[in-house]
C-alpha cells in the first residue's frame, strides 16, 4: 500500500536550536499514528512541516503524494488540521465559524450534520467565547472535517480538558478513523497515545527514539510488572527479593513494591507474605506502560 505520509530525514533548525533532526517515518491509510513526546520535543514542528506551514532545512516530505511546500494549496483541500494554538474570535458564532471555514475550500460537506454529529447542534448560535473547553475542541474537530479530508492532524487535542471530556474526545477520534480517515495525533499524554494509536513515534529532543505499536514497544523492552501493597508489619524484604519471579523489592514507608516477570509474581509474593505471617492491604499489580518505556529510554519522566 502507498503510504499516506512519507517523511525522510527531516531536519528543522531555529537559529542555533535544532528542533527536529533526522526524523523519518511513514503513515499508512486508516492508521491513527501518534507523535508522542515531552514539551519542546519537536512534535508541533514536525506536524507543521508535514502540512507545509514550515519549511524543512533538510529532508523530504510527501503527503498524499504531494509536496507540502510546492503543492500546499492542493494539499490544503485534502487534509484537515486542528492546530495546537487554535483560537477563534470571541464573538464569532459556531455557525459563522463553519461558514467562514467552508469558504476556504472548493468542496465541503454540509455543516449542519457535522454539528449534530459533534453534539453542537444546539450551540450553533453560541459565541466561541461562551463554549466550554470540550465544546471548543469539538468545534475544532468539526472545522477540521469540513472539507471531508483524507488525513486529519490533531495537535494536543485534549490538553486542558478534564478527564471525562478527554475520554469523550478519544471516542470522537476513533469515530473520525471509523469514517475511513487517517489520523495523525500529537500528544504528550502517554495514556492517550496508548489508548488510541495503532503505531506511534516517541520523540525526544528532536529525534525519534522509538517507533512501533504501543504494545510492541512495551513488550520489546522486556519491562517488568510490579506488585504493590501496604503493610505496617516488619517484613523481610531480602526474602521477597530472592523469590524466583522477583528481581527487586523496595519499601517506602508502608508501601512495598516488588518488581518481576508477571507470571507467578503475585502468587509468589502472597505466599511469601503468608510464610512470614505478614498482614497486608491494597495488594495490586501494575503492568508496564508507555510511561515505563519513556523512562527506560530516556532516564526521565515525560513531565520533567
Ligand atoms: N518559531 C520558532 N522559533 C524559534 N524556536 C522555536 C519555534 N518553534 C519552536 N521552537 C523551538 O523548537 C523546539 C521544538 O518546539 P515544538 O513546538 O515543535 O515542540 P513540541 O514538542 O510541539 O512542544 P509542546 O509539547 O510544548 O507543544 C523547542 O525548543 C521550541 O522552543
Ligand atoms: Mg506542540
Amino acid at each position: 500500500m502507498q503510504p499516506i505520509i512519507q517523511v525522510e530525514q527531516l531536519r528543522k533548525e531555529y537559529g542555533t536550536t535544532i528542533a527536529v533532526e533526522d526524523v523519518s517515518f511513514s503513515v499508512q491509510p486508516g492508521e491513527i499514528f501518534g507523535i508522542l513526546g515531552p514539551n519542546g520535543a519537536g512534535k508541533t514542528t514536525i506536524v507543521e512541516t508535514i502540512i507545509g506551514l514550515r519549511k524543512p532545512d533538510r529532508g523530504s516530505v510527501r503527503v498524499l503524494g504531494l509536496d507540502p511546500q510546492r503543492e500546499r494549496t492542493a494539499l490544503a483541500q485534502r487534509i484537515g488540521i486542528q492546530l495546537q494554538q487554535a483560537n477563534l474570535a470571541d464573538r464569532l458564532k459556531v455557525w459563522e465559524a463553519l461558514d467562514l471555514f467552508a469558504s476556504f475550500y472548493a468542496r465541503t460537506v454540509p455543516w449542519q450534520p457535522l454539528l449534530e454529529q459533534w453534539g453542537l447542534a444546539d450551540k450553533r448560535n453560541t459565541a466561541f467565547v461562551n463554549l466550554s473547553g470540550g465544546q471548543k475542541q469539538r468545534l475544532f474537530i468539526a472545522l477540521a472535517l469540513l472539507n471531508d479530508p483524507e488525513v486529519v492532524f490533531l495537535d494536543e487535542l485534549t490538553t486542558g480538558l478534564d478527564p471525562q471530556a478527554r475520554r469523550n474526545t478519544w471516542a470522537l477520534v476513533q469515530e473520525v478513523r471509523a469514517q475511513g480517515k487517517t489520523v495523525v495525533l500529537v500528544t504528550h499524554f502517554m495514556d492517550e497515545a496508548e489508548a488510541l494509536c495503532d503505531r506511534l513515534a516517541i520523540i525526544d529532543r528532536g529525534k525519534i527514539i522509538a517507533l512501533d505499536r504501543p504494545a510492541a514497544l512495551v513488550r520489546s523492552l522486556g519491562l517488568e510488572s510490579r506488585v504493590i501493597f501496604e503493610s505496617d508489619a516488619a517484613l523481610n524484604l531480602a526474602r521477597l527479593r530472592t523469590l524466583p519471579q522477583a528481581s527487586e523489592a523496595t519499601q517506602n514507608g508502608q508501601r512495598v513494591t516488588v518488581y518481576g516477570k508477571s507470571d507467578g509474581l503475585v502468587s509468589g509474593v502472597v505466599k511469601e507474605l503468608e510464610a512470614q505471617g505478614i498482614a497486608f492491604q491494597n495488594l495490586r499489580t501494575e503492568q508496564p506502560s508507555l510511561e515505563d518505556v519513556f523512562i527506560h529510554l530516556t532516564g526521565r519522566q515525560i513531565r520533567e
